[in-house]
C-alpha cells in the first residue's frame, strides 16, 4: 500500500520534502540519498540550497546516488544529468564530491560500469531514501513499459515519448537526446529502505491513479512499488485529482 500525502502546490509539496529530508540529515548525518533528474524534483532542491543556506542541511557526510544518465554524454557535457544536478544542487550545498556518486555515461564498457555502479551502492550500505519521480508512461529512472523488466542497473533504450519528455536538456530537439541510457534497475530501486515518490500537475493525474491503484505490469514499471513497504507519494492537489473517486 503506497501512503498519500497531498499539498495544495507543487511548492508546498518541495517546501514539506525539503524539510524532511533536512530532518533526515540530522537525524542521520550519513544518510544515503537516491536522486531523481527532471521538472518535478527543481522546486525541492532550489528548497534544499535554501535551507542550506540558511544552516539548516547539513551535507557535509551525506552520500548520494543518481539514477540515471544519458549514453555517450560525459559528465562534463551541459546537457548530461550530472551537469543539472551541479546546476540545482551539487554546487550549491556541502555535499563532498566523492560522496557524490552518478552513472558515466561515456564509459566504454556500459555493463562493466553499471556493476561498478550496483557494487558501489551495496558498499555504501544501500539507499536510506530514494526519491523518485514519475513518468507520463508510468517510468521511474529510466525503466521504459516493456515486455520485461530488468532488476539491476543496465543500459535501456528510450522510448520516443521520454526523448520528448528530456528534449529540453537538449535544445527542445527530441531527435538530439540519446537514444539509450544507462538506469538503476527496478530491483536497485525497490532496494532503498524508503521511497517518496513526488509528482506535481495535472499532467501526471493519469499516472498518479495508474501507479497507486492499477495493476501490477511491467507495462507500467512504477506499479512495482506496491510492493515494498514503505513508499510514499508526495502529490500536488493536481496530481491527486483523479485519486479522490478511489481513496
Ligand atoms: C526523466 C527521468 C526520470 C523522471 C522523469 C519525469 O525521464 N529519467 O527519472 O522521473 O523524467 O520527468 P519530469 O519530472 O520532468 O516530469
Amino acid at each position: 500500500m503506497i501512503r498519500v500525502r497531498t499539498f495544495p502546490t507543487s511548492d508546498a509539496v518541495a517546501r514539506a520534502l525539503a524539510a524532511e529530508i533536512a530532518r533526515s540529515l540530522k537525524a542521520n548525518p550519513h544518510l544515503i540519498l537516491g536522486l531523481p533528474t527532471g521538472r518535478t524534483p527543481i522546486p525541492l532542491y532550489r528548497e534544499l540550497v535554501r535551507l542550506h543556506a540558511s544552516g539548516r542541511a547539513d551535507f557535509g557526510r551525506a552520500t548520494t546516488f543518481n539514477l540515471d544518465e544519458f549514453l555517450g554524454i560525459a559528465s562534463s557535457d551541459p546537457r548530461s544529468y550530472r551537469a543539472f544536478m551541479r546546476r540545482h544542487l551539487f554546487d550549491r550545498v556541502n555535499l563532498r564530491r566523492r560522496r557524490i556518486h552518478f552513472l558515466n555515461g561515456a564509459a566504454i564498457d556500459s555493463r562493466a560500469e553499471c556493476a561498478r555502479y550496483e557494487r558501489a551502492i551495496a558498499r555504501a550500505g544501500g539507499i536510506d531514501l530514494q526519491i523518485l519521480g514519475l513518468g507520463r508512461n508510468g517510468h521511474i529512472g529510466f525503466n521504459e513499459p516493456g515486455r520485461v523488466l530488468t532488476a539491476d542497473t543496465h543500459r535501456v533504450r528510450l522510448t520516443a515519448t521520454t526523448r520528448r519528455a528530456n528534449a529540453s536538456l537538449f535544445g527542445n530537439r527530441a531527435r538530439e537526446v540519446p537514444g539509450e541510457a544507462l538506469s538503476m534497475g527496478i530491483g536497485t530501486i525497490l532496494r532503498a529502505r524508503k521511497i517518496v515518490l513526488v509528482a506535481t500537475g495535472a499532467n501526471k493525474g493519469r499516472a498518479v491513479l495508474r501507479t497507486l491503484c492499477g495493476t501490477l505490469t511491467t507495462r507500467w514499471p512504477a506499479s512495482f512499488l506496491q510492493v515494498h513497504g514503505n513508499v510514499e507519494a508526495w502529490l500536488d492537489r493536481a496530481a491527486a485529482s483523479r485519486l479522490s473517486a478511489v481513496l
